[in-house]
């Protein structure tokens, strides 16, 4: 039988007690114990970025990370980031400049791109390029989410909130 704890997350802002088997990942846990689908689950091995979410403000694999490993920390997935509008301009930007089309991946790269606008004014191509290499995209060629994400670093750079 599968071991079980207890654990205390904030998920989104709200704290929440759980009981999850300790092999249960992280995304794992915000998918099907808390309902919150937005972040996807492609290789389970770390490759793919489809699970990414931040975790005490940094960006994470969810399938890399066990659930009981998330006990006392601050989890924020893309659920919360649109709640907030904290990542309104670059989700206009993404739909603006054409930059999904089955959409698996765009929560990861949301996140991806959110954390790379967090910490640099006005990355090149090259850097946004280097930034999401670690996302993988099966339909849009990447050519898409780059204009998106530099859309909104200029937008930004000239004033415009994002
Ligand atoms: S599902 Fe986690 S990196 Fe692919
Ligand atoms: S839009 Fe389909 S995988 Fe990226």
């Amino acid at each position: 039988m599968d071991k079980r704890a207890d654990i205390v997350v904030v998920v989104n802002g709200l704290a929440r007690q759980l009981n999850v088997p300790v092999r249960r990942n992280l995304v794992d846990m915000l998918r099907h114990d808390l309902g919150l689908t937005g972040a996807h689950v492609g290789c389970e091995h770390g490759v793919c970025g489809a699970c990414n979410v931040r975790v005490d403000g940094v960006v994470v694999r969810g399938c890399l990370m066990l659930a009981v490993q998330a006990d006392g920390a601050t989890v924020d997935t893309i659920e919360g980031l649109t709640a907030t509008g904290e990542i309104a301009a670059l989700q206009s930007a993404f739909v603006e400049r054409n930059a999904l089309q089955c959409g698996y991946c765009t929560p990861g790269m949301l996140m991806t791109g959110a954390e790379l606008l967090s910490q640099q004014t006005c990355p090149s191509r090259a850097v946004i390029r280097d930034a999401i290499s670690g996302n993988y995209c099966r339909c849009t060629g990447y050519q898409a989410i780059v204009d998106a994400i530099e859309t909104t670093a200029l937008a930004r750079k000239d004033g415009i909130p994002s």
